[in-house]
């Protein structure tokens, strides 16, 4: 499919209480690798097979969360123009400018805060490391690299907020996004949720209307089977990780999946799977009564904590 201006979901830069805890909870847990610190005391962190600087930032904080997310657009003439339909728009607000280097290897961002008050930014230019099995006649996975649940790559991130309409306007009408699928509170009409894609993927970005701004509800990484799925099961167990639910299935995005908590509490996800997302697909629609089971398809039920616990 045509890519709008928007390839994909570049990176996401979370607090954590303790850092050093929360490296080797991303690290020897999830199977991230460690890139690079910064003089601001933060770490920088990528899955094996992206091949740009970074896809995770994090940082010591008193409180957990999400500080923003980032995503790679297609040239610094793309970023220009939809900075200049981001503040035409009016939807968001604090639209600044952020010089090349403030995130390490990265070239120039342009940052916003978007209706749900959560804090996103476009970048063009990170440097290339690429991926470790490399691109001439590449191995289909580094054999002496599997740490953890070795999660192919960052995927997405599921965000809590109250104007989901205003995020929505934005992400279709001036970010370009498809809306995949969408949750509908049929009393009244009103959105409860939204999940948008920027190309192939079910979904790039999700908001369930909360009525806080600005939270976070998981940061996602990407398998590739379901047998890794129950594999990073396992190694929630063996780790004594804290367990939110599953394994199990999504019956939104159709993803199998499963979500446990990092020390810091912040949400974390592995799945796999997926339908492919085109443009032409009509958009999903769940009736917010059936959230159970869009959320956890086999229970049918959504737990005290899917709807409660955010950072
Ligand atoms: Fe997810």
């Amino acid at each position: 499919m045509p890519i709008k201006g928007v390839l994909r979901p570049g990176h996401v830069a979370i607090r954590v209480l303790d850092l050093e805890e929360a490296v080797k909870h991303y690290t020897s847990i999830v199977g991230l690798r460690e890139v690079a610190r910064d003089g601001r005391g933060r770490v920088f962190l990528k899955a094996w097979d992206e091949w740009e600087h970074h896809s995770v930032i994090l940082r010591e904080a008193g409180q957990a969360g999400i500080d923003y997310m980032g995503w790679r657009v297609t040239s610094p003439e793309v970023m220009k123009q939809l900075s200049l339909d981001i503040i035409e728009s009016g939807l968001c607000s604090d639209c600044k400018w952020l010089p090349a280097g403030d995130d390490p290897g990265t070239g120039e961002r342009f940052s916003f805060v978007i209706p749900t008050g959560h804090t996103m930014e476009l970048y063009a230019e990170k440097e290339m490391i690429a991926s470790e099995v490399g691109y001439l006649n590449p191995e289909p996975w580094p054999e002496h690299g599997v740490i953890g649940m070795s999660p192919t790559r960052f995927d997405h991130c599921l965000l809590y907020g109250d104007d989901i309409d205003g995020t929505t306007k934005l992400f279709t009408e001036v970010l370009g996004f498809d809306l995949s699928e969408k949750v509908v509170d049929k009393n009244d009409g009103s959105l409860a949720g939204a999940f948008f894609a920027c190309a192939n993927k079910a979904h790039d970005v999700a908001f369930i209307r909360y009525p806080e701004k600005g939270k976070l509800h998981h940061i996602s990484f990407f398998l590739d089977s379901w047998n890794d799925v129950l594999r990073a099961a396992d190694l929630i167990s063996m780790n004594n990780v804290s367990l939110d639910i599953g394994p199990t299935r999504h019956g939104i995005t159709r993803g199998t999946t499963i979500y446990f908590f990092d020390p810091s509490g912040n949400r974390n996800e592995v799945f796999c799977g997926g339908y492919i997302q085109y443009p032409d697909k009509p958009v999903i629609h769940w009736d917010l009564d059936e959230l159970g089971k869009g959320i956890f398809y086999h229970t049918r039920q959504l737990n005290e904590a899917f709807l409660t616990v955010v950072t």
